[in-house]
């Protein structure tokens, strides 16, 4: 464990030889910043290889053995394809131990909140809102100390060589990751009507309305699991305020906004949605769709997620603007499968840049590796449940190996409820993507309901309300198996072992490093 800091100075150059990515076309910058989350009730779903992975590992021969031996384990990050390395953050007695600092010093931080915002459906007991978010401490850190652990995920820059900003960027970001989750908390809520999303109201609550009423004290069942998390469906009282009450879910078609604060703190303020039973959601992912991260480009990717502005992926911001206005009652929910350290980073850019809806990211009970691997499943299944009569727009990149297989298993589970699914084809506009992925998921789905894309504007003009989800002027080149693999080689070709290239040699490598620095801690 110990050989990570040599490994490091082997693995940098590696991951710099990596081609420089394209400009990205659109570069408004945006502040960022927010939470973390969890689940009690989840029943873990089968765990699913995924295509890359077995790429990876029969490419890279001998790696994991060498990692095996090197690190003791087997880093997730290769174990899930995709060069997932926002993951394996430290938590609790880790964090402590590694800033040195004791139960007593943490005693005197004050607690907080991460309050993700939530949704609610309409049962024969009123409306059923779901609470979900994570209990925590955070550490005084020195900005010297910051600077160290910051430098640490900074592989091959420092803090000390990046711009003022993208320094202030990181030390928060790495804050965020530095907190000690609280178990055994009890928590309660103060709901109100909301009149916008936030305090700032910037981001536009798609058409959701205000309800006149439903003023409540909530208090969770239960106390927070040892990782901090709570996740639950708490029925809300039809109280009645100064306008009114609440609507009833069988009485309207709008979506109507509640705002959500933590007691005993102010950081755990949210806005939740309450969601008639008929209508249409769009579940939408974050990385490489909504924003530009480059996740498969190792190095890009780190800084684009660790020092970096969020930068929107060209004009997608006005697609969905576009589609709030002209879709009535239109319910936006973000699910990301980014740890909940980083949440309230993710939401900080979604609510300044799209409209606004409810979230989720990957709570921490499921940070282990086979956990991870069906996290998105489980948040997808979550949410069709909990509308059976819903239809869903689902929207993400080819990147993900989860998505290219769960977003077309979900037509397939809930027959008739998955109206779209839009992918992004990141291999067609962006070299740098050298990661292949599995097609054969769509066989049996009928082309009007799915469409692989280029840029955002193949999306315009698409009745998507009345299931227009093709754009007949977009070639499809879907082969129902494994694709986008370099160099035109396939992964059945010669005996089963491909070349993925630097790229796939350079994620190997981050996969050291990140395996590494925290097999340490
Ligand atoms: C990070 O910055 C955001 C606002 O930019 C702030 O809300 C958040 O509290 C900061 N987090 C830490 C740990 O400093
Ligand atoms: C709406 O649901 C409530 C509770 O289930 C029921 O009492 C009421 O009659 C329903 N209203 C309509 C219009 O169906
Ligand atoms: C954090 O610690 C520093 C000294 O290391 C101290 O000056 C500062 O007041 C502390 N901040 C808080 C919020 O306790
Ligand atoms: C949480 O609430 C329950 C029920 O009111 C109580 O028994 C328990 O002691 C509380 N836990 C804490 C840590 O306060
Ligand atoms: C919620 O509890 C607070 C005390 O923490 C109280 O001041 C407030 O009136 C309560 N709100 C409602 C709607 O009961
Ligand atoms: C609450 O009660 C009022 C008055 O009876 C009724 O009009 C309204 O539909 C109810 N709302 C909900 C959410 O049950
Ligand atoms: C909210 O927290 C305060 C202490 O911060 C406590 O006095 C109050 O009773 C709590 N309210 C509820 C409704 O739990
Ligand atoms: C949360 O809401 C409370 C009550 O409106 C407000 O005082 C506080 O500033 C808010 N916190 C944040 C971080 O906006
Ligand atoms: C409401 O959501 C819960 C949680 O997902 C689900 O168990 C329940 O069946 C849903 N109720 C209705 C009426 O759809
Ligand atoms: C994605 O784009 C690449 C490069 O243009 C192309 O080879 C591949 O067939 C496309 N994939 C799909 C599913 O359209
Ligand atoms: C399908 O392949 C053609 C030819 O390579 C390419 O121009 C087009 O962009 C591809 N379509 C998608 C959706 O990747
Ligand atoms: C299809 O894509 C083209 C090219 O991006 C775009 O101009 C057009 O508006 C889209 N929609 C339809 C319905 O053709």
């Amino acid at each position: 464990m110990y050989n990570s800091l040599s490994l490091l100075a082997l693995v940098v150059p590696i991951a710099l030889a990596a081609p420089a990515p394209a400009p990205a076309a659109v570069a408004v910058p945006h502040p960022m910043i927010t939470p973390r989350a969890s689940l009690t009730d989840r029943i873990p779903s089968k765990v699913q290889e995924r295509g890359v992975v077995s790429s990876i590992e029969s490419s890279i021969e001998g790696l994991g053995s060498y990692l095996t031996s090197v690190l003791g384990t087997y880093p997730s990050y290769v174990a899930s394809g995709v060069p997932n390395f926002f993951q394996d953050f430290p938590t609790g007695s880790a964090v402590e131990s590694s800033l040195g600092i004791s139960d007593s010093d943490l005693a005197a931080s004050p607690t907080q909140a991460l309050n993700i915002p939530g949704y609610a459906n309409w049962t024969d007991q009123g409306w059923n809102l779901r609470f979900h978010g994570n209990i925590y401490k955070q550490p005084n850190i020195s900005e010297s100390k910051l600077d160290d652990l910051a430098n640490v995920f900074l592989v091959g820059t420092s803090i000390q060589a990046l711009p003022p900003a993208e320094q202030t960027q990181a030390r928060n970001l790495t804050a965020e990751i530095y907190v000690v989750q609280q178990g055994n908390v009890n928590v309660t809520f103060n709901i109100e009507p909301a009149a916008s999303q936030g305090t700032d109201g910037t981001a536009s609550g798609s058409g959701a309305v205000t309800p006149g009423g439903g003023a409540q004290n909530i208090t969770l069942v239960g106390e927070t699991t040892v990782e901090g998390d709570f996740d639950q469906f708490v029925p809300l009282a039809n109280v009645s305020g100064p306008g009114g009450y609440l609507m009833a879910g069988n009485e309207t078609t709008s979506i109507q906004r509640v705002n959500v604060y933590t007691n005993g703190t102010d950081t755990g303020n949210a806005t939740s949605y309450l969601v008639p039973p008929a209508g249409l959601t769009i579940v939408s992912d974050i990385d490489d769709i909504l924003r530009i991260t480059q996740i498969y480009e190792p190095a890009q990717g780190l800084l684009n997620s660790f020092a970096k502005a969020y930068v929107p992926w060209m004009n997608m911001p006005d697609i969905y603007a576009n589609w709030s206005k002209s879709i009535p009652d239109f319910h936006f929910h973000y699910l990301t499968t980014t740890p909940e350290q980083v949440t309230r980073n993710y939401m900080d850019f979604i609510y300044k840049t799209y409209p606004g809806g409810s979230f989720d990211t990957r709570p921490l009970n499921f940070s282990d590796v086979s956990e991870t691997l069906s996290i998105r499943k489980f948040l997808l299944e979550k949410i069709f449940q909990t509308y059976p009569e819903r239809k869903f727009i689902l929207i993400a990149d080819t990147s993900n190996s989860d998505v290219m297989k769960d977003y077309p298993a979900m037509a397939t589970e809930f027959p008739g409820q998955v109206q779209c699914i839009f992918l992004r084809n990141t291999t067609a506009t962006d070299p740098g993507d050298k990661f292949p992925y599995d097609t054969s998921g769509f066989q049996g789905l009928n082309q009007s309901m799915y469409m692989f894309f280029l840029v955002p504007d193949d999306l315009t003009n698409l009745d998507i309300v009345n299931g227009q989800c093709y754009n007949s002027t977009i070639p499809q080149n879907v082969t129902f198996s494994e694709q986008g693999l370099p160099f035109g080689l396939s992964k059945k070709s010669a005996a089963g072992r491909v070349d993925v290239g630097w790229n796939g040699v350079a994620v190997a490598a981050f996969a050291m490093v990140f395996g590494a620095l925290f097999g340490v801690l």
